[in-house]
This record gives structure tokens, C-alpha cells and sequence, in this order.
């Protein structure tokens, strides 16, 4: 079993994140740089490593749901009912914060995000740690987010990671909140808004004011350090292939003469893509090449997620 072999690992994990210390561990979506979610110290230094802005706050993850009465000051049948059917799973839920959750983890706002991972390690770490962790990707800010664990190590040579291997999804969860009138998305993820709809009501409130209730939510993120495009048709429509890398969805055409190609499905399929797409990031960062060029996705269901990502990676 997975929590086998790797429970010296998660003791030592377990143990550092009670001492005030900072873990790097495995998520189904992507690696979080974890610290207990009540020691504002420990927090602070999350901040300090990825070099994030103390504007945008954290999501608090938790293994089992008596965890969510010490985060989560309501009792909305709502959250339960999510709860119920996604977690453990990738979806975060923005709920009012009970008092004693720390300013420096929801940056002053009066929310806290919360999720229940579905990754065995990272619940088997919270539980042995006996505290909720608060956990932003494992990422310096504004950087592609690692689904490997020597994405990692790469960026933080000297952070404690527990390598489970490559992701289970790839992409962040949703982030969703929930108003009077329904739930709505604040960053889409592989669980989508008809899924989500099929449990609670959609709002109707089309806000214009994401950037406000989420600050963490920026045009420009999951950045390379290369120029990255999304061209359509990129076989066709890109002068300079010899000295660009393509991120292709599917099979590319004989017409195709990119340097490096990044296939994300070779049938296509929407959650492989989501899974590939970091990971393809990062080879083509880390390859000769001088600009990514990506060929853009349906923009439906799992799609909407992955173009997200896309579009950030190449503001
Ligand atoms: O899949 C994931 O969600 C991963 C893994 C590690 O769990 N975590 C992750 O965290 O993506 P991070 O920090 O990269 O993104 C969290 C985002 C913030 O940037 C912000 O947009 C939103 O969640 N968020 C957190 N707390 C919030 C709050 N109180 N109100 C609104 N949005 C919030
Ligand atoms: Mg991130």
C-alpha cells in the first residue's frame, strides 16, 4: 500500500509540520508547500518561500470533516451536501472563517478556503500532523504549479518533499463560493459548473469583481520562463517552429515541424490533458527551445479549466 511505503516519510513530515516547520507533499491535483493552518509563524514562512504576496490567502486542507467545525463558523446544508458528494476530492469551498483562524492564512479577509484532498498521503499527513494545513501550491509565486515532486525540489532544494509521484488530476481544484442565491466558480477546475449543479443551485450573480473576492486570482500566472502563445491551428498559423516547443492536444499534423511537441492526449481526452499539462510546461521550460507555443482546447467542461490555465500561462 501507498501509506506503507511511504509512512517513515509522512512520520517525519508529520513531525516537522508540528514543529512549526514546512512540508512539500502530493495532492491528487497538484504538490502544496504545507504548515500547520494555526501557527501564523509557520504560515508567514510559506509566504517568505514562494515569494507570495501576503495579498492572497490560502487554502486550509483538512483529512476528515470534524475538522471543517474549527474553520468553518455556519452550519449552511449546502457545504455538507458538496462535501458530501466531492470531497475528499478536488474542490474548494470559500466559507465565513470561524475567529480563530489566522489573518495571515485568509490575508484579513473573513473567509477561509477549505478543502478535503483526495490523495491517501496528504490525509494520512494531516491526520498524523493533528491539524489542519494550510497549503498553496508548491510553486515561487506566479510559476507553473509542480505536479512532480522534482518540480519541487528544483525551486526548493531545501523543502522537506514526500515524493508520491506524478498527480492523479493535474490542475488545481475549484474554488467556488457560495452566495444566498447559489454557488459560483471562482477558478474552474476538473470539477465543473454542470457538475457542480447537479448538487446545489448556480448563482445568478455574474460578478464582475472576481479579482476582489479572490485576490489570488491574477491574468498572469503558471508562468514559464519562456514567451508562450496560443495560437490556433499552430502547424499552420507559426512562422518560427524550429525554435518553438508546441503544446498540442492531440496527435499534430505531418505539417507540423515545432523542435520539441508536447502531446497532452493522443485520444484527446480532456482529463489526460489536465494531467499532462504542468508537467509539459515544465519539460519545454526546461528545453532548449525559445517560445512555447500552445494550440488552444474546446472550452467545455474540463476544457474551460485547462484554458484557464492557458490563458494565464500565456498573459
Ligand atoms: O488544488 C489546489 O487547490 C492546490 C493544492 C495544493 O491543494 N492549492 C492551490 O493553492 O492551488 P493556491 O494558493 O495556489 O491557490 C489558492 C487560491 C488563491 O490564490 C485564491 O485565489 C483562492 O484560492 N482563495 C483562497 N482563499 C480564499 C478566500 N478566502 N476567498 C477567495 N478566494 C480564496
Ligand atoms: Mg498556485
Amino acid at each position: 500500500m501507498e501509506g506503507m511505503k511511504h509512512s517513515s516519510e509522512i512520520q517525519q513530515a508529520a513531525r516537522m509540520i508540528a514543529a512549526g516547520e514546512l512540508v512539500a507533499f502530493p495532492t491528487e491535483t497538484v504538490y502544496g508547500l504545507g504548515a500547520n493552518a494555526f501557527d501564523p509563524v509557520a504560515v508567514a514562512r510559506i509566504f517568505e518561500t514562494k515569494e507570495r504576496p501576503s495579498f492572497d490567502p490560502l487554502i486550509v486542507h483538512i483529512c476528515e470533516l470534524s475538522q471543517l467545525d474549527g474553520l468553518y463558523r455556519g452550519d449552511d446544508e449546502r457545504v455538507y451536501r458538496l462535501a458530501e458528494k466531492f470531497w475528499p476530492g478536488p474542490l474548494t469551498m470559500v466559507l465565513p472563517k470561524q475567529e480563530a483562524v489566522p489573518d495571515i492564512v485568509t490575508a484579513g479577509m473573513d473567509t477561509v478556503a477549505v478543502r478535503m484532498p483526495a490523495n491517501p498521503l496528504a490525509r494520512e499527513l494531516i491526520r498524523q500532523a493533528q491539524t489542519p494545513m494550510a497549503a498553496p501550491s508548491a510553486n515561487k509565486f506566479g510559476r507553473i504549479s509542480p505536479t512532480e515532486a522534482h518540480h519541487v525540489t528544483k525551486q526548493f532544494p531545501d523543502v522537506y518533499t514526500i515524493d508520491g509521484g506524478k498527480t492523479q488530476v493535474g490542475i488545481e481544484s475549484a474554488v467556488i463560493a457560495l452566495h444566498d442565491d447559489g454557488f459560483e466558480v471562482l477558478r474552474p477546475g476538473v470539477i465543473t459548473e454542470a457538475d457542480l449543479e447537479a448538487v446545489v443551485t448556480r448563482s445568478g450573480i455574474d460578478s464582475k469583481e472576481k479579482q476582489q473576492q479572490s485576490p489570488g486570482l491574477l491574468k498572469s500566472h503558471y508562468s514559464p520562463g519562456k514567451p508562450m502563445y496560443i495560437v490556433a491551428d499552430p502547424c499552420n498559423h507559426f512562422k518560427e517552429q524550429d525554435r518553438a516547443g508546441l503544446i498540442s492536444f492531440g496527435i499534430p499534423g505531418d505539417n507540423c515541424h515545432f523542435s520539441r511537441t508536447e502531446i497532452l492526449s493522443r485520444s484527446k481526452d480532456l482529463r489526460e490533458a489536465a494531467i499532462n499539462l504542468f508537467s509539459a510546461m515544465h519539460r519545454l521550460d526546461e528545453s532548449h527551445i525559445e517560445y512555447i507555443v500552445a494550440e488552444p482546447l474546446p472550452e467545455e467542461g474540463i476544457g474551460v479549466a485547462i484554458m484557464n490555465r492557458l490563458k494565464k500561462a500565456s498573459y
